[in-house]
């Protein structure tokens, strides 16, 4: 199996480096793994001038999965947006055709008291956003800034083929039937065309699963639901756009963004997996991220690329044993826990990792 390590920036390479030995471990003598880093990000542009260098994108393309850190920093405004670190994650996406990506949003037990929710209303919460990634706004033409009497004038294109939507509520229906057979669209038909369109074909593809439960909501009210009664929610399948923001928010719910993993896939078992939150570049190099995202997201490459479920469960029964055993970066701390740095973090989930046989 071969895997394409791509840290990126920030606490990227850290929170990485955790995951890389996790996978070691749980590889060991028990398969081959042959991994192979390259730069990506402020990273690639460093390197070799582009935030995708072309070398980067065929290791990752000839891999069985990617294990992508975070972009981003100082120069994410940059006027040429083609040397933007963002834009070198949105190319791989993209070129790679990684449309369905699962951001699954689960409250540990252990950090309940975490989250800026009472406890009573996050107790529980286990939801899957469903979120496309090839279109809408970050891909639809015409985009750009242009001069109009005299005056700047931003455009960019909320753009989806029924096609694109198909595949994306096939994969949200199929999700929903795995879990606990509910599937919410999030979308805003009441004023966008494109988004009417979504919620039609979505209906169209749910004749085919008459056993999940299917309901719509716009993004508003979703979004106010989602803060209000997080635990109605099974699977979100949603826009590029939408996704984006709600999955930030629905990180809120457990407590931090430090341990929000997720995969993008596309037709074939070739997967992106990445922790939800950025390249922090104010805590970088400190030895204080929490790289559990980066390792729960180990743990679905295992699960969605190299089709070893046995492994995967390990991992997360790894990273819940540390919890309950009480270690907490800074990000989850509360008074009564153990404080660690990031590496103490990773090697704790490797010594639990031993532990469990
Ligand atoms: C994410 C990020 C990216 C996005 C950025 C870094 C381009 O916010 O993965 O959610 O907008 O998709
Ligand atoms: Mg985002």
């Amino acid at each position: 199996m071969k895997i394409a390590v791509l840290p990126g920036d920030g606490i990227g390479p850290e929170v990485t480096a955790q995951s890389v030995k996790v996978l070691r471990a749980i590889a060991s003598n028990r398969f081959e793994l042959e991994m192979q880093e390259a730069p990506i990000g402020q990273a690639g542009v460093d390197a070799a001038g582009v935030p995708l260098p072309p070398e980067t994108l065929k290791i990752a393309g000839q891999s069985d999965a990617i294990l992508f850190g975070s972009v981003g920093g100082p120069t994410d405004e940059l006027p040429d947006r083609s040397k933007r670190p963002g834009a070198g994650l949105l190319k791989l996406r993209k070129t790679l055709s990684l449309y369905a990506n699962f951001r699954p949003a689960v409250l540990f037990p252990e950090l309940i008291g975490a989250s800026t929710l009472r406890p009573e209303i996050v107790e529980g919460v286990d939801m899957m956003i469903l979120r496309e990634l090839n279109g809408d706004l970050y891909f639809g033409e015409p985009r750009g800034v242009h001069v109009e009497d005299g005056k700047r004038i931003g455009i960019n294109t909320m753009r989806y083929s029924e096609d694109e939507i198909a595949r994306i509520a096939h994969v949200g229906f199929q999700t929903a039937r795995k879990r606990r057979g509910k599937l919410c669209s999030v979308d805003k038909a009441n004023v966008l065309e494109t988004m009417q369109l979504w919620r039609e074909v979505v209906m169209e593809v749910g004749r085919e699963y008459p056993d999940v439960e299917l309901s719509h909501l716009y993004i508003d009210a979703a979004a106010m639901m989602l803060i209000r009664n997080p635990r109605q929610f099974d699977v979100i399948v949603t826009g590029n756009v939408f996704g984006d923001i709600l999955s930030d928010a629905a990180a809120m719910l457990t407590g931090s963004i430090g341990m929000l993993p997720s995969a993008s896939m596309g037709e074939g078992t070739l997967g992106l997996f990445e922790p939800v939150h950025g390249s922090a570049p104010d805590i970088a190099d400190q030895d204080i991220a929490n790289p559990l995202a980066s390792i729960l997201s180990s743990a679905m490459l295992l699960r969605y690329s190299l089709n070893r479920p046995d492994e995967a469960d390990r991992v997360e029964r790894a990273v819940r044993s540390v919890l309950a055993a009480g270690y907490r970066t800074a990000d989850i701390y509360q008074p009564g826990t153990r404080k660690v740095g990031t590496t103490e973090m990773g090697d704790a989930v490797v010594a639990a990792l031993e532990h469990d046989v």
